[in-house]
């Protein structure tokens, strides 16, 4: 059985305080739930990594980042290495949010990069794409899909597969209070799992969580975490408010 996610990007909001105060509430909301086969995550901003692990231990919570710089060490102001994220304690890291394509310029070739990167320091990728709002009008939306997740991930062996979450989020969707239909999500998650089969195996195809993201809200996501290929979400605004991520966490 694939395992279930529902994974919380704060991106930049919550300073350090903030950030306790809602790993805090949040293991308060849920610590009664029975989590089967499901993994409740969050990902808050580079400095508050630390104190938010620390917060989440001893709890179902888990916290992961939510990017990493490919290159080993170096010159590169600004920037956070796997070993840093590795050396605090960090296992999973989100990458190719459509803000960081959009915003900072990260491209299919620098998501390969990362990706290697990932696999090389044993860590484990929550992998974002999407299609434009253009890309749908124009019917392209399934080609876009297909090229960003062959050009980031079809050069890996099947085997590195086990450590790769992908997470389908269509741009026009996300912060926008617009969703996909249950439908879209599960037409698009189908297809992704179709062009896995075709270029792995059906076994890798079937292993891989695919999460949906984009204005996923307590009063949406049971409907379309009940598709059989959503496997959970990624969520964005409703993940800073307890009572909406936990709504969110129930639906699955
Ligand atoms: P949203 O963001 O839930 O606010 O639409 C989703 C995301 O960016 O991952």
């Amino acid at each position: 059985m694939r395992t279930k996610i529902v994974a919380g990007n704060w991106k930049m909001n919550n300073n350090e305080k903030e950030s306790i105060q809602l790993i805090d509430a949040l293991y308060e909301s849920i610590k009664n739930e029975t989590l089967k086969n499901t993994r409740v995550i969050v990902a808050p901003t580079f400095v508050n990594l630390s104190t938010s692990l620390k917060a989440a231990k001893n709890s179902e919570i888990e916290v992961v980042a939510q990017n990493m710089h490919q290159a080993k060490n170096g010159a590169y102001t600004g920037e956070i290495s796997a070993d840093m994220l590795k050396a605090i304690g960090i296992k999973t890291v989100i990458l190719g949010h459509s803000e960081r394509r959009t915003y900072f310029n990260e491209t299919d070739a620098s998501l390969a990069e990362k990706v290697a990167t990932i696999l090389e320091n044993d860590l484990e990728t929550i992998f974002c794409f999407g299609e434009l709002l253009e890309d749908r009008k124009s019917e392209n939306h399934f080609a876009v899909v297909e090229s960003q997740i062959s050009n980031a991930l079809f050069q890996l062996e099947a085997g590195a597969w086990k450590s790769i979450i992908l997470a389908y989020e269509p741009v026009w969707a996300i912060g926008t209070g617009e969703t996909a239909s249950a439908e879209q999500a599960q037409e698009m998650h189908e297809f992704i799992r179709s062009i896995v089969a075709k270029k792995y195996n059906k076994e890798v195809a079937d292993a891989v969580s695919i999460l949906y993201g984009g204005s996923v809200k307590p009063a949406n996501a049971e409907e379309i975490f009940s598709k059989p290929d959503v496997d959970g979400g990624l969520i964005g605004g409703a993940a800073l408010n307890v009572a909406d991520f936990t709504g969110i966490i129930k639906a699955i």
